[in-house]
């Protein structure tokens, strides 16, 4: 299968209630771990990479490692993601390398860091959108903002300093037209979120569904979603890892969120872990060895572990084989003759 538009996966999961992995890479053997663990649950796919990712891997090699997974798997749907771009122009290079949706986070400034206005947010949102959809991608746009900081992106500090307004969603989904819709709800980028189990007073479910509830057709996106499981904690810490005690989101609060419009999960930090884990663990055991393969294959075998179970706690295992691929010059005709409606449905208070 060609690579498809996020939109597409979303709408399809919204039509099956179920919700879509969002799978940060760098390299070439968290993609193949991604697409082993598609392959062995059956289900489709987004894989998204961040400014960071594009400077790291380079945005030639990234984009034809993409195509390789799309040509090894093509039962797979698979979309590639541009993860929080920072300016239209950040946009603008990833849809002209072949990205097929972009994220335009313009809840912070350029410099990723400085939160922006509403207005400035609308705006370039409203931007991009209107670029992309012209060339058949769809855009994801935050309001509110995120805490902690990824890949050098970030506001920093708790993901309760600046949670989403629920009339500001509705506002802002109606006048930027995007596909889908980042919320903050207390989340945060990286390992460290919450101090203890989290509960109501700092992650904040009650918020998301009110959200949902005015904006029942908008796809609702969770970034900061790793459940920073104690047992990859374990590892790293086992074999000389210096990590502190730490929580992350729980698996059963994300499928509360799938049940209430949430379509599109980020999951960086868990398969970090994973990775750095396995590595760890060879190294540690047998400082003999040298040879990369030696540690690379038990790192792409556990991250492929963390990302198939994520598929089947998400439900979007099984749900490969459900659709055939729009192309994407047939998602920029839904786009202008108006079938892929980006007018958001609201409802009253
Ligand atoms: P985590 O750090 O929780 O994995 O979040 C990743 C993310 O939201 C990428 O945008």
């Amino acid at each position: 299968m060609p690579l498809v538009s996020t939109r597409q996966l979303l709408d399809e999961a919204a039509k099956g209630g179920y919700g879509v992995g969002a799978f940060n890479v760098n390299d070439m053997e968290q993609i193949q771990a991604i697409m082993s663990a598609a392959k062995e649950t059956n289900s489709p796919v987004i894989i998204q990479a961040s400014r960071g990712a594009r400077e790291f891997a380079q945005d030639n090699y990234l984009y034809h490692l993409m195509l390789a997974a799309a040509e090894l798997y093509p039962e797979i749907p698979l979309a590639m993601h541009l993860d929080h771009g920072n300016s239209f122009e950040t946009c603008e290079s990833a849809i002209k390398l072949g990205f097929t949706s972009v994220m335009m986070d313009g809840s912070l400034k350029t410099d990723g860091k400085t939160p922006a206005t509403f207005e400035e947010n609308v705006e370039v949102t409203r931007k991009v959108v209107d670029y992309a959809h012209e060339r058949g991608i769809s855009v994801e746009g935050e309001i509110g903002v995120l805490g902690g900081i990824e890949d050098g992106h970030g506001a920093g500090g708790s993901g309760l300093d600046h949670v989403t307004d629920p009339d500001q969603a509705v506002e802002f989904a109606e006048r930027t037209g995007v596909d889908s819709l980042a919320i903050a709800i207390g989340t945060s980028h990286g390992a460290y979120k919450f101090t203890k189990k989290p509960d109501g007073s700092v992650l904040k479910m009650d918020l998301l569904i009110a959200i949902h509830k005015r904006l029942p057709n908008t796809h609702l996106v969770m970034h900061g979603s790793s459940s920073v499981p104690k047992d990859l904690q374990d590892i790293v810490n086992q074999y000389g890892g210096k990590l502190k005690e730490t929580w992350g989101v729980p698996v059963e609060e994300i499928q509360l969120g799938i049940k209430n419009g949430v379509r599109k999960i980020n999951v960086d930090t868990d398969n970090r872990l994973a990775i750095t884990g396995a590595i760890r663990k060879v190294l540690w055991e047998t400082p003999e060895k040298f040879d990369p393969r030696d540690y690379m294959k038990p790192a792409r075998a556990a991250m492929q572990k963390v990302v198939a179970l994520r598929m089947t706690q998400f439900g979007q295992a099984g749900h490969a084989g459900d659709y055939k691929a729009i192309s994407i010059p047939d998602m920029a005709k839904g786009y202008k003759n108006g079938t892929l409606i980006t007018k958001p449905l609201v409802a009253a208070k």
